[in-house]
């Protein structure tokens, strides 16, 4: 029997550590018990949000509504030749997933490693890092149908994958509830050192013929030099994406601005880094009533401590307006604002 409880705060379930509370709240541990949620009628009309880690999302007001916090376990792997066949139930840590195949020797995952977060939502907005997306491992998810209480499979087809973004932010964002990702790894290693920092890492480490476990293991070690920690400093990771551009666009900016760091994009396009935006608007490091940017990153958000969702989310809103000022570059925020 599902037990639904009231009035939960979800201060430790999001890493903002924002305290906002759920009017509802109840954990899946087996995606039977989805079925059995939403066979009943209040919940299937009612307001829903699915909960992971809590790491990609602002709480800017308390929910009223149902909070089902995904907790369905379990890892399983299959070898065929030199592939590797790994299946991850929605609720399992994401980085002990990584772990699990990294410790094997099970190439893929290791420039994901340490992204906080569950499973179930690394398909949603296609996580990626240091020169890897999870389209690149992703095989199949299975996913759980809220209007009709079925199960389906998607592939990657399916998923429409782009920069942080797939069809379950946009189309079907609320109508699927992800309960498994299966991924496939090889046991032959394509490692990806494009990443500048990683190279230079492994150089100052003296490793010059580097393994999976190496790279997990100097990209975690980027990581913690950039990143806050979230069990000490409330944040989402960037706040924002780094915005896609024209290349026209691009021309104008880099006559005024020529120091601007850029990339190449798809189609000719091109993405600007938004940190350096942010940080050329004068925000880096910045506290501003209890919540600023981060002194290492000013894309990543902080909660100093007792910010409240709305605040930071206005914060964020001013620095939107500055960047826009400055460049005419509009940011849009990767973190999901649940209002
Ligand atoms: P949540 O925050 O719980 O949910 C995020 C969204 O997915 C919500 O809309 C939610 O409703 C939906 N969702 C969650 N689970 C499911 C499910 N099972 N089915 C359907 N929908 C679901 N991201 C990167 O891509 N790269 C990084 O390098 C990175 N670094 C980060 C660093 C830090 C310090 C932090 C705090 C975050 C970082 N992130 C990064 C963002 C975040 O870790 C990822 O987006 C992660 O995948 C979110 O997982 P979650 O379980 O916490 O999702
Ligand atoms: N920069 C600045 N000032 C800053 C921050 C960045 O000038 O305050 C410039 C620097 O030139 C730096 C460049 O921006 O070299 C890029 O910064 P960084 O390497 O930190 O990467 P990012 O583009 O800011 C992206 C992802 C991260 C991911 C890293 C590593 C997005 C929105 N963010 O950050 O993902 O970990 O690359 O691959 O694409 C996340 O999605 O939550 C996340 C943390």
């Amino acid at each position: 029997m599902l037990q639904i409880q009231e009035n939960v705060s979800l201060k430790n379930f999001n890493t903002f550590g924002v305290d906002a509370s759920a009017r509802y709240f109840v954990e899946i541990s087996h995606p039977d018990e989805l079925t059995e949620l939403f066979l009943d009628p209040q919940w299937k009309t009612g307001k829903t949000l699915i909960l992971g880690g809590g790491s990609n999302m602002l709480l800017v007001d308390d929910f009223d509504g149902l909070v089902i916090r995904i907790n369905i376990r379990g890892i399983e792997h299959r070898i065929s030749h030199n592939d590797v066949f790994v299946e991850a139930g929605a609720g399992e840590v994401w980085n002990d997933l990584v772990n699990y195949c990294v410790v094997r020797g099970y190439a893929g995952l290791e420039n994901l490693s340490l992204i906080p977060g569950s499973v179930g939502a690394s398909p949603v907005q296609n996580i990626g890092a240091y020169g890897v997306e999870l389209q690149e491992v992703f095989h199949t998810c299975r996913a759980f149908d809220v209007a009709t209480c079925t199960f389906k499979t998607f592939n990657k087809e399916d998923c429409r994958f782009g920069y942080r973004d797939s069809i379950f932010k946009n189309e079907l964002k609320d109508k699927y509830i992800i309960t498994s990702v299966k991924f496939t790894l090889s046991l032959i290693p394509k490692l990806n050192l494009s990443y500048g920092a990683i190279e230079q890492e492994l150089a100052n480490r003296g490793i010059s013929a580097p393994t999976v476990q190496d790279v997990s293991k100097v990209v975690a070690h980027i990581r913690v030099s950039k990143l806050p920690d979230p069990s000490t400093i409330g944040n989402a990771g960037s706040f924002f994406k780094n915005p896609v551009i024209s290349p026209e666009q691009f021309n104008t900016i880099q006559s005024a601005f020529p120091g601007v760091v850029h990339y190449p994009a798809a189609n000719g396009n091109v993405k600007l880094a938004a940190g350096w935006l942010i940080e050329q608007c004068g925000w880096k490091g910045k506290v501003v009533g209890h919540t600023g940017t981060w002194k290492n990153q000013a894309l990543v958000l902080v909660n100093h401590g007792g910010a409240t969702g709305r605040e930071v989310y206005q914060f964020s809103s001013e620095i939107v307006d500055s960047v826009y000022a400055k460049f005419g570059v509009t940011l849009h925020r990767e973190v999901n604002i649940i209002s």
